[in-house]
C-alpha cells in the first residue's frame, strides 16, 4: 500500500493547543483516552509553572491533523493518533524516544487504544501495573436525580468575572496532598479556553459568599458527550452531599445544552478511592482504565 506523506510541525510550551484537540474530536469514540476536555483543562490550569518543559509535535495529511504527540513532563508521551492511521504511532513513539529527557521514559494510553498499544511494546515499552491508573467512568443524562441543597448553602454557576474566588475553592479542594498553586490568572487562562463556557462551571456558595464546591464540565458538541473535570470540595465542608450536589447541577446544565451523556475519569486503583465513590453514588459507571507503561 502506497502511505501518503505527513508533514510534521513542532511546537514549544503553550502552542499546539487547537491542532490537539481537532485530532481528539474528529476521532474520539468512547475508547478514546482523551476528551477535548483534557486537553483544555491540563494544558489550560498548568500553562504557567509547565509549559516551559513541553514539546508536543503535530502531524498533517493535507490539511487534517492526523497525529499527535505531547510530552506533558520531560520524559511522559501522551498521544492521539487517528485510528484509521496506525502506522502513525510508530512515527510518534519515535520522535518521544528522540525528543525525552530523563532516565525513564513512560507513555498513557487509555486499555482500548490497541494501536497506540502495539506501536510502544513494538518499541520495548512494557506494562507497570504497580502504578497508579485512572477509569473512565459514564452517566446516562437521561434519568439524573435532583440535587438537594442543604440550608445556608447556594448551588449556581460562576460568572466570567470571578476568576478569583473560582481558583480560591478550587485551592480549597486540592491542597490535601501538597499546597495547589492554582492562581486567578491560571483560572482566567481556563476560563478562556475552548470549549469552556461559564454555564457548565458550577459552584456552591456559603452565605458568606465564598465558594465552597465546584464541579466544571467540558461539551464536545459534536458527540454530545461532556466531560467532568475537575471537581472538588473545601476540606471543611466535605462529607455533607456537596460533590453529589455540586455534579448533580451541573450535569443537568450539561443536558440542557444538548449533551446526552458524561464522562469522568477518577483514579480506579485503591490508593485513592474517595473520588470513583463520590462519581459512582451519584449513578456514573466504570469503564475502561488507562496504562502506565514504561521503556525497558
Ligand atoms: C472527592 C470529593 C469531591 C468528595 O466531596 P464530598 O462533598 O465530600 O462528597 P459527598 O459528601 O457528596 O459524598 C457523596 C458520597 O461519595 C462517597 N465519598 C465521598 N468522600 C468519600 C471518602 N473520603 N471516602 C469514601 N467515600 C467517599 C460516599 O459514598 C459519599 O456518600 P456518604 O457520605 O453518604 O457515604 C472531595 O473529597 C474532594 O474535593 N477531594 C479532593 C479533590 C478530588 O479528589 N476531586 C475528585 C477528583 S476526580
Amino acid at each position: 500500500m502506497m502511505l501518503r506523506p505527513v508533514q510534521m510541525t513542532e511546537y514549544a510550551g503553550r502552542e499546539g493547543l487547537a491542532d490537539m484537540q481537532e485530532l481528539v474530536q474528529r476521532t474520539w469514540s468512547p475508547t478514546s483516552r482523551l476528551h477535548l476536555g483534557d486537553l483544555a483543562w491540563e494544558r489550560a490550569s498548568n500553562a504557567s509553572r509547565s509549559a516551559g518543559s513541553w514539546r508536543t509535535a503535530v502531524w498533517r495529511d493535507g490539511g487534517q491533523v492526523v497525529a499527535w504527540g505531547w510530552l506533558e513532563q520531560p520524559g511522559h508521551l501522551l498521544m492521539t493518533i487517528d485510528p484509521a492511521r496506525p502506522e502513525l504511532a510508530d512515527v510518534v513513539v519515535r520522535w518521544f524516544r528522540e525528543t525525552a529527557e530523563g532516565e525513564q521514559l513512560a507513555a498513557g494510553v487509555l486499555e482500548t487504544e490497541q494501536h497506540l498499544l502495539d506501536a510502544l511494546v513494538s518499541a520495548g515499552f512494557r506494562r507497570d501495573d504497580a502504578a497508579p491508573y485512572f477509569t473512565h467512568h459514564w452517566i446516562s443524562l437521561d434519568a439524573l436525580d435532583k440535587p438537594v441543597v442543604p440550608d445556608g448553602l447556594s448551588v449556581r454557576p460562576v460568572r466570567a468575572d470571578e476568576a478569583a474566588k473560582r481558583a480560591a475553592v478550587h485551592r480549597a479542594a486540592w491542597s490535601d496532598v501538597q499546597p495547589s498553586k492554582m492562581s486567578e490568572e491560571s483560572m482566567a487562562t481556563v476560563m478562556s479556553t475552548w470549549p469552556y463556557r461559564s454555564e457548565l462551571d458550577w459552584v456552591v456558595e456559603n452565605e458568606a459568599g465564598e465558594f465552597v464546591a465546584s464541579a466544571l464540565i467540558w461539551l464536545d458538541e459534536q458527540h454530545q458527550v461532556g466531560l467532568v473535570e475537575p471537581v472538588g470540595v473545601a476540606t471543611a465542608y466535605r462529607r455533607r452531599g456537596l460533590g453529589q450536589v455540586v455534579n448533580l447541577a451541573a450535569l443537568h446544565a450539561l443536558r440542557e445544552a444538548g449533551g446526552t451523556r458524561a464522562v469522568v475519569c477518577p483514579r480506579g486503583d485503591d490508593g485513592y478511592p474517595q473520588a470513583r465513590a463520590l462519581y459512582q453514588s451519584i449513578g456514573f459507571q466504570p469503564g475502561s482504565r488507562t496504562l502506565h507503561l514504561l521503556l525497558g
